[in-house]
């Protein structure tokens, strides 16, 4: 083994001390340089006689004032005997700031105490650049999860909640701070749910392991409500470790609603279609058939008038007879169904269309057990319109609602109007068995019954479709259940100031 002796052991210090990449100084304890090392001779360009012997703000500054306590680590050195550092902001190189990190170290003697002191100074420029840069590349990616229009929250593994942006905050009505303090990702689902995802993003089946592809979820916004989205999802690893998830959400509402009009939109125009074909057959049938009926009850009537009273054939003749007129009644809603004319017009308020239409109708058998209700609203409701069809509408829809209740129940009107729309209302409302779902859609088909073939012909709804629909409005089943029905006519109002200036 090879003993370092006292010169060895000196020039080793020597070696070392200049051979520190760092420009360094051995100070005493009261900031006299005894030595410095050569990068700092070299840095300062000067030679080690100039600088032995003059304190450090001397060879820094350039004063004999030492500087402030405040910014001198020298007493903390000294009192702790410990390292101690201070960054400083010294000059500017060009546009780039130039911070400068000095490093204070003790050199003990044999008791312990601070016999010397070592400053070393570090040019940080780099290391501050770098660090700028990251913080650069941090806000960037901050902003591109805070504008994205997708709602983005992140949650650690016990479901606390680490980030929402924007369009989350947007979406589940907390702000960042509220849903940190006091909720839980599992709040954002409908109980039990968010384990369900969980479970979803750790098998390999939807979207590879620690991945949830697009899937529709519901979620709960503060207000409780559910909104419908669609949603991806990763767990974000350290190592093997789990130690975030995230998920990010996408408001379906407005689609599914755009979606449900384009179906209605198509069932319209497809219903249109089949009506006005099924309107010219319906025309020329109707016309071939009007007339050989009204022969075999011409004759069967004769010929029930010359039978004997007695006569077993009277019964026959009789069905024959009854038999023909529903056909001609058949026919009779057909010629309506398929009307080539156009409507004529006239100025009425609704109400008075509820009240002729009543008149004609309720001195029939079947009102005897309904009780009527009328909410007609006072506002002035004028529609210019054909009111003879119309009154054919409100009669179908109050024959519907009377069989769907089997003739025993509450029948109401009630009519409104949305001013700024420009539009009338009329629902007629019973207590009646209601519109299976898979009926809903057929309603309004022409032929379409689910009386027994006796009954009905499946073609008042259609006729009012197509005459509701001549007159500038809609029909449609504003809500149907086990409980009742709501049927809505939408008709324009009819504004008489503005239409006469128009003239
Ligand atoms: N208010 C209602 N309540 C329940 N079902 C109804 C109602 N209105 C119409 N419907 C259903 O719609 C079908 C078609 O009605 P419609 O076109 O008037 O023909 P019909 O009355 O000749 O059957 C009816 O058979 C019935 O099943
Ligand atoms: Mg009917």
């Amino acid at each position: 083994m090879k003993y370092i002796t006292v010169t060895e052991e000196f020039d080793w210090r020597i070696k070392v001390f200049n051979s520190l990449p760092f420009p360094s100084l051995i100070l005493t304890p009261d900031k006299v340089i005894i030595s410095a090392n050569r990068a700092f001779l070299e840095k300062k360009r000067t030679d080690l006689e100039k600088i032995v012997g003059k304190t450090c703000h001397q060879v820094f500054y350039d004063t004999e004032k030492p500087c402030s306590q405040a910014i001198c680590p020298f007493s903390k050195v000294i009192a702790e005997k410990k390292s101690q550092s201070t960054l400083r902001r010294t000059e500017f190189d060009g546009n780039e700031e130039l911070w400068v990190e000095r490093m204070f170290s003790p050199i003990l003697d044999e008791n312990g105490d601070v016999k010397f002191i070592m400053e070393s100074v570090q040019n940080l420029k780099r290391v501050i650049t770098l660090e700028k840069k990251s913080i650069r590349i941090r806000q960037f990616l901050d902003n591109i999860i805070q504008c994205s229009p997708n709602a983005i929250v992140s949650a650690d593994r016990q479901g606390t909640i680490l980030l929402m942006n924007q369009a989350a905050e947007d979406l589940f009505g907390y702000s960042m701070e509220e849903a940190i303090r006091t909720k839980n990702a599992e709040d954002f689902y409908s109980f039990g749910k968010a384990k369900k995802i969980m479970r979803k993003m750790r098998s390999d089946i939807y979207g590879g392991k620690g991945r949830l592809s697009a899937t529709q979820v519901n979620v709960v916004n503060a207000k409780g409500e559910t909104i419908p989205v669609e949603m991806t999802g990763a767990i974000i690893y350290d190592g093997e470790e789990e130690v975030a998830t995230t998920g990010t959400f996408y408001d379906l509402r407005e689609k599914i609603a755009k979606d449900k009009k384009l179906k209605e939109v198509l069932i319209q125009i497809n219903r249109s279609e089949k009506m006005a074909s099924l309107g010219q057959l319906a025309a020329g049938v109707a016309h071939e058939i009007n007339n050989p009926l009204t022969g075999i009850l011409l004759y069967a009537n004769l010929a029930l008038e010359r039978l004997d009273k007695a006569d077993p054939l009277r019964k026959h003749l009789k069905s024959v007879i009854n038999d023909t007129e529903r056909c001609k009644d058949i026919v009779k809603d057909l010629l309506v169904y398929s009307r080539q004319t156009s409507p004529t017009k006239e100025t009425f308020q609704i109400n008075s269309l509820i009240e002729e239409s009543l008149t004609l109708i309720r001195g029939q058998k079947r009102f005897l057990n309904i009780n009527l209700v009328k909410k007609m609203s006072g506002d002035m409701m004028l529609i210019r319109a054909d009111k003879n069809q119309l009154i054919q509408v409100i009669i179908n829809l109050t024959m519907n609602a009377i069989d769907a209740m089997d003739r025993k129940g509450t029948l109401t009107f009630r009519t409104y109007r949305n001013k700024p729309y420009k539009k009338v209302y009329i629902e007629v409302s019973d207590t009646g068995c209601g519109i299976p779902e898979e009926n809903l859609s057929k309603v309004f088909d022409p032929f379409f019954t689910t009386k027994g073939p006796e009954k009905g012909t499946g073609l008042g709804l259609s006729t009012s479709y197509g005459i509701v629909k001549e007159n500038g409005g809609r029909i449609s089943i504003k809500e149907t259940s086990p409980r009742g029905t709501t049927s809505l006519i939408e008709l324009p109002l009819y504004t008489p100031d503005e239409n006469t200036s128009v003239l």
